[in-house]
C-alpha cells in the first residue's frame, strides 16, 4: 500500500504544498498553510466509517414532481438574467465595481419581490437602516413590505434570519460581513469565504434565497479568488461605464438558465429603468456614416444586440505601434489584423490600431470578426461602409468566412431596426427578402476587394 502522504493547503490562495511553512509562496499570505485531513485519513480502516448514503437510479427519479415555481419580480430584464425568475432555496452572486448600482438594483428587487410575495430581509453592511430607507423613499419604494437589516456580524445575521424565516434574503456586501471564528479582517480572502460558505449553506437548509453582492477588485476579479463563485448557483456581474447611463447585468454562471444572457438598466435619477430595446439604445448615439464606424448584429444569450464597432488607424509616432481595444479581446484583434495581412495582403504595420464597442458594451463572440475586420478596412482606407449595413461573420485563420449560429435571429433584429443591407458569410440559413438584401463571401479576400476594391 502506498505510504500516505500528508498534504497542506493555503486556506487564502488555496495553493497546496507538501510540508508546511509559515508564508504561502502563492500569495504571501504568513500562517495560512494548514493539513489538509481527507476523510479517507487515518489508521487503515475498511471504510470510510460514514453512514451510507443512498444513491438511486436516474431513471428511478419521479418525473411527476414538477419544478419548484419560479417567482418573477416583474423587473423582466432582472427575471431573463435569472433564467426566468428566482428559483428557490438558490443562491446568487451580484458582482460589480463600487458605485455601478449594485445597492439600488437589489433594493428595488427586494421591493419587486416583495410585491410578487415573497418574504424578503435586506441585510445591509455598508449602511444604516435608516440610509436605506431614505433610499428606497428615493427610489418610490417605501411601502414595499420589505424588511431591512443593518448588521455585519454573521452570527447575528443568522440568527436573524433563523428568526425571521424569510424566503429571500439579501447580503449587501459579503465584503462587509465578519465571522467572528475566522481571525482575519473582514473583506479578507478567509472571511469572504467563511462567510459565503455560511450563508448559502444556512439558506440550503432552510430553503431562503441568497444573493451575496461582491465588490469587484481592481484585478477584475471578487475579493477571494472565485471562491465565492464556486459556492453559488448564479453568478451574475452588473457592468457599464462611468460616463454611460445604461448598466448590463450579464450572467456569467447559472445552474438555472443559460449564461451569457444579458439584462440591460438605464441609471434615472429615480433608480434603474429596463431598457427593453438594447439596440435601439446602443445605436442611438450613431451620427452620419463615417469611416471606421461598423454595424454588428450580436447575439447575447438568447436575443439579438445591434452594437457599433469604432475603428481609428493612425501612423504611428513610436517604432512599436499601438494596438488597443475597448469592448472585444485584444488577441482576437491581432488574429483578425495577421489575416488580413497574410490573406489578403493589406499591412497594418507602422499604423497605430484604436478598437472600441460604443457604449460601453463587451463584446465576445467570435461572430464579431468580420464586423471587425470591416471596422479596421473602412478606418484604413477612409471609406465609410453605408449606414444601413449590418455586418457578421467568423473568419478563420484561412481566411474563410465561416457562418455563425442564430443568423434568422441577427437578421430580423437588423430588419426590425431599418437597416436593409446585411453582409454574411456563405453558406448557412442566411435569408434575404423582405427588404433586406444580403450579401455573402466565402472568403475574406472576396469581400475586401467587393466591398472596399482594395
Ligand atoms: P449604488 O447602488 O450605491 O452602487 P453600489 O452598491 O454598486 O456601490 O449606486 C451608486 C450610484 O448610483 C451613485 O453614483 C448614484 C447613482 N444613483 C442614481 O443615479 N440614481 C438613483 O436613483 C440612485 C439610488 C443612485
Ligand atoms: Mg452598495
Amino acid at each position: 500500500m502506498a505510504k500516505a502522504t500528508k498534504t497542506f493547503s493555503c486556506t487564502a490562495c488555496g495553493a497546496t504544498y507538501n510540508k508546511w511553512s509559515g508564508r504561502c509562496d502563492g500569495c504571501g499570505e504568513w500562517n495560512s498553510i494548514v493539513e489538509d485531513t481527507p476523510l479517507s485519513a487515518g489508521p487503515a480502516r475498511k471504510s470510510l466509517g460514514g453512514k451510507r448514503g443512498s444513491a438511486i437510479q436516474l431513471t428511478d427519479l419521479s418525473t411527476e414532481e414538477a419544478p419548484p415555481p419560479r417567482t418573477h419580480s416583474g423587473l423582466g430584464e432582472l427575471d431573463r438574467v435569472l433564467g426566468g425568475g428566482l428559483v428557490p432555496s438558490s443562491a446568487i452572486l451580484v458582482g460589480g465595481d463600487p458605485g455601478i448600482g449594485k445597492s439600488t438594483l437589489l433594493l428595488q428587487a427586494a421591493a419587486r419581490f416583495a410585491q410578487a410575495g415573497l418574504k424578503t430581509i435586506y441585510v445591509s453592511g455598508e449602511e444604516a437602516s435608516a440610509q436605506v430607507r431614505m433610499r428606497a423613499q428615493r427610489l418610490g419604494l417605501s411601502d414595499a413590505p420589505v424588511k431591512l437589516a443593518a448588521e455585519t456580524n454573521l452570527r447575528d445575521i443568522l440568527t436573524t434570519l433563523e428568526a425571521e424565516r424569510p424566503q429571500l434574503a439579501i447580503i449587501d456586501s459579503i465584503q462587509t460581513m465578519w465571522a467572528d471564528n475566522v481571525e482575519s479582517a473582514p473583506g479578507s480572502v478567509s472571511q469572504v469565504r467563511a462567510a459565503a460558505h455560511e450563508l448559502t449553506s444556512f439558506a440550503k437548509r432552510k430553503g431562503i434565497s441568497v444573493v451575496l453582492v461582491g465588490h469587484v477588485t481592481k484585478e477584475g476579479q471578487i475579493a477571494g479568488p472565485r471562491v465565492v463563485e464556486h459556492m453559488v448557483d448564479t453568478v451574475l456581474y452588473f457592468e457599464g461605464e462611468r460616463g454611460h447611463q445604461f448598466r448590463i447585468l450579464r450572467a456569467v454562471k447559472n445552474r438555472f438558465g443559460p449564461a451569457d444572457e444579458i439584462g440591460v438598466f438605464e441609471m434615472t435619477g429615480g433608480g434603474l429603468a429596463e431598457v427593453g430595446n438594447p439596440s435601439a439604445l446602443f445605436l442611438s448615439e450613431r451620427g452620419e456614416p463615417s469611416p471606421g464606424s461598423v454595424v454588428f448584429s450580436g447575439i447575447e444569450g438568447t436575443r439579438p444586440v445591434l452594437v457599433e464597432f469604432q475603428a481609428l488607424i493612425a501612423p504611428s509616432p513610436h517604432s512599436q505601434a499601438r494596438r488597443s481595444v475597448v469592448g472585444w479581446d485584444g488577441s482576437r484583434l491581432a488574429m483578425i489584423l495577421a489575416v488580413l495581412e497574410a490573406r489578403c495582403g493589406i499591412p497594418f504595420a507602422g499604423l497605430d490600431v484604436y478598437l472600441n464597442v460604443a457604449g460601453g458594451m463587451k463584446v465576445q463572440e467570435p461572430a464579431a470578426d468580420l464586423a471587425v475586420a470591416a471596422a479596421l478596412l473602412s478606418a484604413r482606407e477612409d471609406a465609410a461602409l453605408p449606414a444601413d449595413t449590418v455586418v457578421f461573420g467568423e473568419i478563420s485563420l484561412s481566411g474563410a468566412l465561416r457562418p455563425v449560429g442564430q443568423t434568422e435571429n441577427r437578421l430580423k433584429e437588423a430588419q426590425k431596426l431599418g437597416f436593409s443591407t446585411a453582409i454574411a458569410p456563405a453558406g448557412g440559413k442566411a435569408k434575404g427578402g423582405n427588404g433586406l438584401t444580403l450579401r455573402q463571401y466565402g472568403d475574406l479576400a472576396t469581400f475586401v476587394g467587393d466591398v472596399f476594391g482594395a
